[in-house]
Formats: structure tokens, sequence, C-alpha cells
């Protein structure tokens, strides 16, 4: 991993285990910001559009590129988030789940120098806005991949089980997207 990445992991670990991690990992990232240019280069140099580069029970920290084309579907995190975005534009596309039905909370565009947080339960899908893909990185509290979550059906908001496969299988096409009209 890249200094640059080594050392926000570093910096995110000790803000995780903080009195009030939410403040200290929202602290981390605006400081981030102050390298934002070799923030995004590291993250451009990755081989993944999405790369866990640190997990323990106290935070995860991703990196994450998205296309504009794209949208990935609904989510819950069942944890606070903290973003980042250091190139780009990442856009949050929130959604609230009513009986039988998913309604469009609005859109929420980060732009590259904002940081961001949605709470534990936030749900929302993701794409990018712009040309060329949004770099950023994500921070949750907590360890991401070893607990249960769902996607959400974009219609109906059934739940499905959050698999990768499920996640990448379920994108839609911006230009499909009435959210997007
Ligand atoms: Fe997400």
């Amino acid at each position: 991993m890249s200094e640059i990445l080594n050392n926000l992991v570093s910096a995110a670990r000790d803000a995780a285990a903080a009195d009030n991690p939410s403040k200290a990992l929202r602290a981390v990232l605006t400081d981030s910001l102050n390298h934002q240019e070799d923030m995004a280069d590291a993250i451009a140099a990755l081989a993944g559009d999405e790369v866990c580069l640190f997990e323990d029970d106290t935070c995860s920290v991703w990196t994450c590129r998205y296309d504009s084309d794209v949208v990935l579907a609904p989510h819950e995190h069942a944890m606070a988030v903290h973003v980042a975005v250091y190139r780009g534009t990442e856009v949050e596309v929130l959604y609230k789940r009513e009986p039988g039905v998913m309604r469009n909370g609005g859109n929420k565009a980060v732009h590259a120098g904002d940081v961001i947080s949605l709470g534990k339960d936030a749900i929302h899908a993701i794409t990018s806005d712009g040309v060329g893909q949004s770099h950023a990185i994500h921070i949750y509290e907590g360890p991401l991949t070893a607990i249960e979550r769902s996607l959400f059906d974009w219609k109906t908001g059934e739940a499905i089980a959050f698999t990768m496969e499920n996640f990448h299988a379920m994108r839609r096409a911006k230009a499909d997207m009435a959210e997007f009209q």
C-alpha cells in the first residue's frame, strides 16, 4: 500500500478508538484533504474500483471509484460511514423504505474537497457525476464485511442478502433511472 494510504489507515484506526469516533474520523478525513491531489493519485493507482484497505471491529477503510453512467444498487451499512471525495463528484442516491415501495429521498452530490457522513440507518445507491470516475475514501464505524446487511430491491424495497455478486448484478444504467431524469 502507498505511504499516504498507509498513513490514512493508521490515523483512522487511532480515530476509531477515540472517545467520539464519529468526530475523530471526520477530522481525519478533513485533514486528508490537505493532500487532496496525492490522495486522488493514490486511489487512482489501485487496480480495483473498490478496495478494502483495512478492517477490524472498530472500523473499515475503503477506497471507492465510481462511474457516472452506472448506479450501484440501494443498500444499508448498519453503521455510520464518513466519506471524503478527492477527485470528481460522488453522488449518494438516498432512499427511504415504505411498505412495498422505495422512495427516493433526493440525490446528494459530494464534490471533491467535501466530507459527508451517513447515519447507521441510511440507505443509498451510489454513482458519480461529471467526466471521469469519482475518487473517495469511505470509513465505516465497524467491521463492514463481517456483519449481515441488505441490498434492497429498486422498486419494492424488498431486502436481499448483501453479497458482492448481488450488488453488481443489481446495478443499473443511469440513463434508465427516473431519479436522474
Ligand atoms: Fe454504501
